[in-house]
């Protein structure tokens, strides 16, 4: 395959990130002071936590940003032997620039332990004139309190769908791909905020087709649509048992998408189903139920089947 997109197109610039104003707002006002306070970086995944620390260390040290930043993935090596070895060897070495600190990008770092984290606060306290910290996670909660106390704490943001289309709109451009509007919407939904995720399903679905269509994006993500997840909890809803069980193994044995996924795209569909609301909480129940089989290891058609079972238990025949 030929580079990845996720890569050619991560912006380097703070400018350039998408849909993070109030986190880069921040950050550009450490840079005219040039100087950083240890940074928490939370958010899901996909929303530039790691892009933004780059484009940071690039503003703040110029051409020689990468003597400059060390990126460390705490899930790696979950232990405190991490942070007493590499963490400590970095940040004893003194910084060769003008201002004085390095970064040390610590990703994931809700994976740690809370004794690795006890020894991650007691690192950065001690090395804090030659290194600042950037801790990244997916949830802050996780981060034991006294780090939390001692970092800035920036809270990044599922990527809107609008902010979305339009970055995978610019990146189809400089391809010189053509594309049909609506498959960009459907990637946005299927992506969740996650623009990594978004980028990688456009990618694939552009190396497989000369037009990006939205058969194109449920090709590449290997996962069912949304019209699919109606028209089964229709069928099953209306007493069209058959019908129903039919495209569901379809979707099963001869695509191979996984139960997970389907789980998923019902639990999305729901909403649009035009039926009573308490019906919609029963089923949303009942969806957390097979989900929660699903992943401890139970068989998913037959779980999915149930599923199809229930709704047609609650149909006007
Ligand atoms: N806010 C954004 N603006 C522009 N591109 C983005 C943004 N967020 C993510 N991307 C794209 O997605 C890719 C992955 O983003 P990044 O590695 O920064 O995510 P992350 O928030 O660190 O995720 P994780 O929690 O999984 O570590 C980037 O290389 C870039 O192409
Ligand atoms: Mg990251």
């Amino acid at each position: 395959m030929e580079d990845l997109w996720i890569e050619k197109y991560r912006p380097k610039k703070l400018d350039e990130i998408i849909g993070q104003q109030v986190v880069v707002g921040r950050l550009k006002s450490y840079i005219s002071q040039k100087n950083i306070p240890h940074l928490l970086f939370s958010g899901p995944p996909g929303t530039g936590k790691t892009t933004t620390a780059m484009a940071l260390a690039r503003e703040l040290f110029g051409e020689s940003w990468k003597e400059n930043f060390l990126e460390l993935n705490a899930s790696d090596d979950r232990g405190i032997k991490m942070v007493r070895e590499t963490i400590k060897e970095y940040s004893r070495i003194m910084p060769s620039n003008p201002l004085g600190f390095k970064i040390l990008f610590l990703d994931e770092a809700d994976y740690m332990t809370d004794e690795a984290q006890a020894a991650l606060r007691r690192t950065m306290e001690n090395f804090t004139k030659t290194t600042r910290f950037i801790i990244s996670c997916n949830y802050s909660s996780k981060i034991i309190e006294p780090i939390q106390s001692r970092t800035a704490i920036f809270r990044f943001k599922g990527i809107s769908g609008e902010d979305m289309v339009h970055a995978l709109e610019n990146i189809l451009k400089k391809e010189g791909k053509e594309y049909e509007k609506t498959s960009l919407e459907v990637i946005a939904e299927m992506a969740y905020g996650d623009m990594r995720k978004a980028i990688n399903i456009l990618q694939v679905a552009a190396t497989y087709s000369e037009r990006i269509t939205v058969n194109s994006i449920y090709e590449a993500a290997g996962t069912v649509h949304k019209e699919w997840a109606l028209q089964v909890m229709n069928f099953a809803l209306k007493g069209d048992i058959s019908k129903a069980k039919a495209l569901l193994e379809d979707a099963v044995i001869k695509q191979g998408i996984s139960g997970q996924d389907i789980v998923e795209q019902f639990h999305r569909s729901l909403y649009d189903l035009t039926i009573a609301e308490d019906l919609k909480a029963d089923i949303l129940y009942y969806l957390g139920e097979i989900d929660f089989r699903i992943s401890e290891g139970a068989r998913e058609l037959i779980q999915l089947e149930s599923f199809l079972g229930y709704l047609y238990g609650k149909s006007i025949k």
